[in-house]
């Protein structure tokens, strides 16, 4: 009997460890806590599959509950941390920009007269998840409102399932629109040269394109004078990047889920994902995608050898037909900020670019520092030898990365020195 149930403990935690242990590179600090999160993840990811396929609810919808259900427990234990508490000084009021619900944080006032920086925030999340209101978002722009002095908007834009490119873009557009408006920034007391576009991940990619569409718009007096992109999305048309091929299984976004959230947010049928992977939508057949708009995102020119190592580039003669006809966004620069054209990187803001080396997006973000510096823009691209996909939001505890630390330190450094 003994034996029995030592030989099932020791059965069940090698089943739990086999379920938990993934190889992860050296470079990667904490590596255990890292797993743990991802099999929390995962785990809250299958879950939300399983009430989907019993019929309850769509999967996006109830994995979001559970995550936040996650963090709300541990917010309870961290009531003296938790976000309300931890910047007493600032002004929180969740309002509307020009219809779009947005968070406002207002630093104490200064004397009369005392104009403040201003900061718009795109939250992350594969444009499916995420929120202003709770979590790592909330606690990031309280800081950034108290130690710059600045009024942080963060902006509540519409998500998959509810919403496809191009209404995320549209929503943060019309919120940076009213946010630079001469009025609302006399409103807030913001110096309009000192106005910053922000962004992580998903939202990296909404900073960029709305940044370079308020750059060529001549109707606008005001201007954001610089951009943040934490390890943004850029491109959708090569999933074969060194990044994409060297850090495909590593946590907290594998490849796999990139490309889903691509064609979800683009709303192209998941059954088409195994093209993706082979890259057979941007085949060469594909006139619409000419030899310029390649060169616009070619690694094999943008990338140094250091990133290059000894992948190869994946271009696919035929493909599948029409494919760019059918999914035009795929070729939009207001989805694909990369394929933006010089002349418009030229007008873009000065920039803060940083890239993770484990991470599958490390090559968008360095293909679009090169470009931004090629036009001309002053760019500080901040690179982290063992940075991994997530961790600018790991940085309190018990989550907390000492890289996602640095990382956010180093944010707030160049916002104070450059904004
Ligand atoms: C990619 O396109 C080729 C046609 O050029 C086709 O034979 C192949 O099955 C496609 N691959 C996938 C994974 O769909």
């Amino acid at each position: 009997m003994r034996l029995l149930s030592l030989l099932l403990t020791v059965s069940l935690t090698l089943a739990l460890a086999y379920y938990i242990y993934i190889p992860l590179p050296d470079a990667i600090q904490q590596p255990w806590k890292l797993m743990m999160l991802n099999a929390y993840l995962r785990t809250a990811f299958h879950v939300a599959s399983l009430k989907q396929w019993l019929g309850y609810d769509h999967h996006t919808r109830s994995l979001l509950q559970f995550t936040f259900g996650f963090e709300g427990i541990l917010k309870e234990f961290l009531s003296s941390e938790s976000s309300a508490g931890a910047v007493p000084g600032v002004k929180v009021s969740d309002i509307t920009f020009a219809g779009i619900p947005v968070r406002v944080y207002e630093p104490p006032a200064g004397g009369e007269g005392h104009l403040r920086r201003g900061l718009m925030y795109f939250h992350g999340g594969g444009w499916a998840f995420g929120t202003t209101k709770k979590g790592s978002y909330d606690i990031t722009n309280r800081m950034v409102s108290d130690e710059l002095n600045t009024v942080v908007v963060s902006v509540e834009y519409r998500l998959y399932p509810d919403a496809h490119f191009p209404v995320p873009y549209l929503d943060c557009l019309a919120a940076a629109k009213h946010f630079l408006s001469p009025e609302v920034l006399a409103k807030y007391s913001i110096d309009p040269d000192r106005v910053a576009v922000a962004g992580d991940s998903a939202g990296g990619n909404l900073a960029a394109a709305v940044a370079q569409e308020i750059s060529v718009d001549d109707s606008m007096s005001v201007k954001f004078s610089v951009q943040a992109l934490i390890y943004p999305v850029l491109q959708a048309l090569d999933f074969n990047t060194p990044s994409y091929l060297q850090n495909q299984y590593i946590p907290l976004l594998y490849r796999t889920n990139m490309i889903q959230f691509w064609l979800q947010y683009l709303n192209i049928d998941l059954s088409l994902m195994p093209e993706f992977f082979v890259n057979n939508h941007s085949a060469l057949q594909h006139s619409s995608l000419t030899p310029e708009l390649r060169s616009r995102l070619d690694w094999n020119v943008l990338l140094t050898q250091k990133y290059k190592k000894n992948y190869n580039p994946v271009i696919v003669e035929k493909g599948s037909e029409g494919f760019l006809k059918k999914v035009p966004s795929l070729l939009d620069v207001r989805a694909v900020p990369l394929l933006a054209g010089p002349e418009v990187l030229a007008k873009c803001p000065r920039a803060y670019i940083l890239t993770c080396e484990h991470d599958v997006l490390r090559d968008d973000g360095l293909m679009y520092a090169r470009r931004l510096q090629d036009a001309g823009v002053a760019v500080t691209s901040d690179h982290y030898e063992d940075g991994f996909h997530g961790c600018f939001s790991l940085t309190s505890w018990p989550l907390e990365f000492d890289v996602g630390k640095r990382a956010l330190r180093s944010y707030l450094n160049w916002l104070q020195n450059n904004l």
